[in-house]
């Protein structure tokens, strides 16, 4: 598998070469329920060493599913274009993380991917 990123081209890569596009939304209000419910939620706690970052999958409390049919995979942290966090879900996870980053000046960005949907970020 290889995870290489470009956040400025707003592409990656994943799972064997498969190029897939990077979703987001620019608007929340304007953002349709399928687009909210598949965008990570992001909270920031300030840590004396950095941040925590706290990722669920869903905006405005809509539910992404979690089942064997449609899940979501992974939540994936990049910072500055480099992964510095990931963790993966099966059907039987409740698709929640925390991730501990070092303070940086680079953008903070947050991807989970639905099996069906794609990838989807939120930047900090
Ligand atoms: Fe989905």
């Amino acid at each position: 598998m290889s995870d290489t990123a470009n956040i400025d081209n707003a592409v990656t890569e994943v799972n064997d070469g498969v190029v897939q596009e990077i979703h987001s939304i620019e608007d929340t209000d304007t953002a349709s329920d399928f687009e909210l419910k598949h965008t990570p939620n992001v909270e920031l706690e300030e840590l004396a060493s950095g941040q925590l970052i706290k990722v669920s999958i869903g905006l405005k409390g809509i539910a992404h599913p979690q089942t064997e049919e449609h899940l979501t995979e992974w939540i994936r942290v990049f910072d500055g274009g480099e992964l510095v966090g990931e963790a993966l879900f099966g059907p039987n996870d409740e698709p929640v993380a925390s991730f501990e980053v070092k303070r940086s000046d680079s953008q903070i960005a947050v991807q989970a991917l639905c099996n069906l949907h794609g990838i989807w970020e939120a930047r900090l």
